[in-house]
């Protein structure tokens, strides 16, 4: 922040005292109100702020957004940030049940559920006609026979795109995933990397968002490491991942609805800022939950696991471990791409997963040790190459 000399700043506060006014330096926290008005460069209209600043009830942001994708694990956290700041959200869904909990995420009337099929673009544009804002998160972890990788993640992405463009809509926010490359060995990663290329061309400006494996309290990473003991490890627990906290990742996409730098468009690599093995990973969640995780176990080879997965997936009707998620847990997060941006550019400093995770895997402990405090403010020490917590 810009410090005025010491003298034109007591020439200040008597002028501010004088006329009434609070000083300068008090002006950000005395004003409590915004009205502003920002024109929109790219389409021209009006976005009209009100309501308390810092956002909450009555506050208005004056923006329109649409998030499709909005019912999964990421949705809930940027439509609760979307709504907290007044921002009419859009919220598609397919299934009645599945966007109940975004109903009190905004005031009420703030949050409008709209039913939508991504084959369908009436019902697309219909989602997205009034909104300045749309974010993309719909992606799936398997195919299913309706739909496979590409039509999501590729095709579909790029249809929303398109109908994005023609409504006139200002920003286009795609979210798609660390590893997304052309030559990747997973067909789902493949599949996100032609999905940017589409929205691209289909979008002229629209932001690609490449995170790391999410973590939070509905995820399928803390989760299923926690809720399991680990009897086989796949490529010897030596994948190396960038884990990324999910409210920061929320926080990300809410900033890039008004963030200058995603103005022209722009790709943002947003992986957690350390790198850990699996078997780093399973090593802290034992260490917070008191839980045994890392059982000495089978490594199961890539082909036989693979083979496994390929009939179980295809014997159930729900999602389980499918073949393609049986690569990626081979493939390491990749490093920031050269010419990406990254947290620093939104003014943001992500969590480290080690000073987190206790929020998301206390409910795991037994009533015994529930209450036991983590030592450190949250750090769990590396003692011994293991985590260590208070006993
Ligand atoms: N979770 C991670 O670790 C992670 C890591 C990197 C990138 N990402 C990406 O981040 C985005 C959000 O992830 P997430 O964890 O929130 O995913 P999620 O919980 O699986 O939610 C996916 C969303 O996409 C929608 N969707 C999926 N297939 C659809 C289809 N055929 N038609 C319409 N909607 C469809 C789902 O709607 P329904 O509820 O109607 O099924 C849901 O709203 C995804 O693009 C994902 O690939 C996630």
């Amino acid at each position: 922040m810009a410090t005025l000399p010491l003298a034109s700043a007591t020439r200040a506060a008597a002028f501010c005292h004088r006329s009434g006014l609070a000083s300068s330096s008090s002006v950000p926290s005395a004003r409590r109100y915004a009205h502003d008005l920002v024109i929109k460069r790219k389409t021209g209209l009006p976005i009209q702020r009100a309501g308390p600043i810092g956002g909450g009830r009555s506050a208005v942001s004056g923006h329109v957004a649409t998030v499709f994708g909005c019912t999964g694990f990421l949705g809930r956290y940027l439509v609760d940030k979307l709504g907290q700041k007044g921002t009419q959200v859009i919220v598609p869904y397919r299934d009645e049940d599945e966007k109940r909990h975004l109903k009190p995420l905004g005031d009420l009337g703030q949050i409008v559920p709209l039913e939508w099929d991504l084959k369908n673009d009436d019902q697309i544009r219909e989602c997205l006609r009034h909104s300045d804002v749309v974010y993309n998160l719909t992606g799936r972890n398997y195919e299913t026979k309706n739909f496979t990788f590409n039509d999501v993640h590729a095709t579909g992405a790029a249809r929303i795109a398109a109908i994005a463009a023609d409504a006139g809509v200002s920003r286009f926010i795609h979210v798609s995933h660390l590893n997304a490359r052309e030559d990747s060995p997973s067909k789902f990663l493949r599949s996100k990397a032609e999905g940017e290329k589409l929205v691209k061309q289909a979008f002229d400006g629209a932001t690609i968002v490449r995170p790391g494996s999410l973590y939070g309290h509905e995820d399928r990473f803390l989760n299923q490491m926690a809720r399991w003991p680990i009897t086989w490890h796949v490529n010897y627990g030596r994948t190396k991942l960038r884990p990324t906290h999910s409210i920061d990742l929320a926080r990300a996409l809410e900033l890039m609805m008004d963030a200058e730098v995603t103005s022209t468009g722009a790709t943002f690599s947003l992986g957690g800022p350390k790198t850990y093995t699996i078997t780093e990973l399973l090593t802290l969640v034992e260490s917070l939950t008191f839980e045994k995780t890392l059982r000495p176990g089978l490594n199961v080879p890539h082909w036989a696991l693979r083979l496994a997965a390929s009939i179980t997936d295809k014997a159930a009707w729900w999602g389980m471990l499918s073949a393609d998620e049986v690569d990626r847990r081979m493939v390491d997060d990749l490093p920031d791409e050269a010419g990406t941006k990254s947290w620093a550019d939104l003014g943001m400093t992500p969590d480290k997963i080690e000073d987190v995770a206790i929020v998301y895997l206390r409910r795991y402990r037994s009533h015994l040790r529930f209450e036991q405090p983590v030592e450190t403010s949250g750090t769990p020490l590396r003692k011994n190459g293991r985590y260590h917590v208070v006993d």
